[in-house]
């Protein structure tokens, strides 16, 4: 994708983007919201559908012992919310924005390759239709995800840090009403489930499974009795079954590339840090490392200065770091490890009474799933 006015090229939209561009199904992904993230989209114009169809949630419930808790995030935040709106609709809104616009957009090329990213000529070469296509520009953004090619172009200048988890994620999408308005995280003793929506009939739920687990061995059936077992169905709650629409494995891993930036290559979203999906801060933090490439390229083109370019990757570093030591906390603290002792697991027990009984603990989850203010 280009922009031809500004001289930026954008490798981007990855897997997600051609998925919705040919109308198939792609990987599964999150969707919630942070304030900061919905009023960005909201102020560049792909906000409508979002504020029509996203679901504004105030609280978030743990469940663990065989007991639901409910952390109000609105009262201990002073105000805030979450928004629940798949991301695959995110994509879809700044698609439209963009095809709107009239403004250049390619899918389904091959042969793509970013060349002289560090002099005043950067290039990208790409093949689209089977014809060979280089655009110039003055900057590229690397916004093409964990499996992209802009990454690689510099891994060689880059310090990574990894964390690869012992469990996987079987995420599904199914026709059936939500058993509960709010999201519900839950600690089980046969590991973790999780249970969202996407819209008042279809819900969205997760279980935790080994990483190397295949699909071919969850029948829909075996998929509902878990979920039942995990969430105790049967009490005040009642787990709907219906249609499973979609299912897929996720790997679960934290990791971080620095810097984000190296000559006028600026990587962004999941091309440079990926985050285990507990703390439901993926698209968050791909939307704040925009918002802070955009401002600086607005005050280079306006002015010259090339200070907020140059703090670009710092300054997002210190939000992905937050982000990073949340979405692992949420992670350690619900899910069971394999190699865990019992030792371990009444130190989580510990952890999820403390956060519970203590306003203090209970803030700090809120304050950091609800979203970090936009200032760090
Ligand atoms: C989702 O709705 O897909 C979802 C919600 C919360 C998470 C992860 C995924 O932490």
């Amino acid at each position: 994708m280009i922009n031809n006015e500004l001289r930026i090229g954008f490798v981007g939209f990855g897997e997600a983007g051609y998925h919705i561009a040919k109308g198939l199904r792609g990987r599964i992904r999150a969707g919630v919201l942070e304030q900061g993230t919905v009023n960005t989209l909201i102020k560049s114009g792909v906000g409508e559908r979002l504020q029509q169809q996203g679901l504004v949630h105030h609280g978030i419930e743990l469940s663990f012992s065989g007991r639901r808790h409910r952390i109000n995030m609105h009262e201990l935040t002073g105000g805030r919310a979450i928004t629940v709106y798949g991301q695959t609709e995110v994509v879809k809104d700044l698609i439209k924005a963009r095809l709107d616009a009239n403004a250049a957009l390619y899918f389904e090329v091959t042969d793509t390759s970013i060349h002289d990213f560090e002099t005043h000529d950067p290039r990208i070469l790409f093949r689209h239709n089977g014809q060979p296509h280089e655009i110039h520009c003055h900057f590229i953004a690397g916004c093409d995800g964990f499996h992209g090619i802009c990454r690689p172009a510099i891994i060689g200048r880059l310090q990574v840090f990894e964390r690869t988890y012992p469990f996987g994620w079987l995420g599904i999408l199914a026709e059936s009403t939500p058993p509960s308005e709010e999201l519900i995280y839950c600690h089980h003793e046969r590991g973790f489930a999780l249970f969202s929506m996407r819209t008042p009939n279809i819900t969205r739920l997760y279980i935790q499974c080994a990483p190397d687990d295949h699909i071919a061995n969850w029948s829909d059936n075996r998929i509902w009795e878990e979920l039942s077992t995990r969430l105790h169905a049967g009490g005040d709650l009642e787990l709907k079954e219906g249609p499973i629409l979609q299912k897929g494995i996720t790997p679960m891993r934290s990791f971080v590339v620095e810097p984000m930036h190296w000559g006028k290559l600026f990587l962004a979203g999941d091309a440079a840090h990926i985050v285990p999906p507990t703390g439901a801060k993926g698209m968050n933090l791909a939307v704040a490392d925009v918002r802070v490439l955009s401002r600086a390229l607005a005050t280079y083109y306006q002015s010259g200065q090339t200070e907020l370019l140059d703090a670009y990757s710092a300054t997002c570093l210190r939000r992905v770091w937050r982000a990073e030591y949340f979405s692992w906390w949420m992670t350690s603290l619900l899910h069971q490890f394999p190699d865990a002792t019992p030792f371990h697991e009444k130190l989580q027990l510990a952890e999820l009474e403390y956060v519970i009984h203590s306003r203090a603990a209970a803030t700090a989850l809120a304050e950091s799933y609800s979203g970090l203010p936009f200032d760090i």
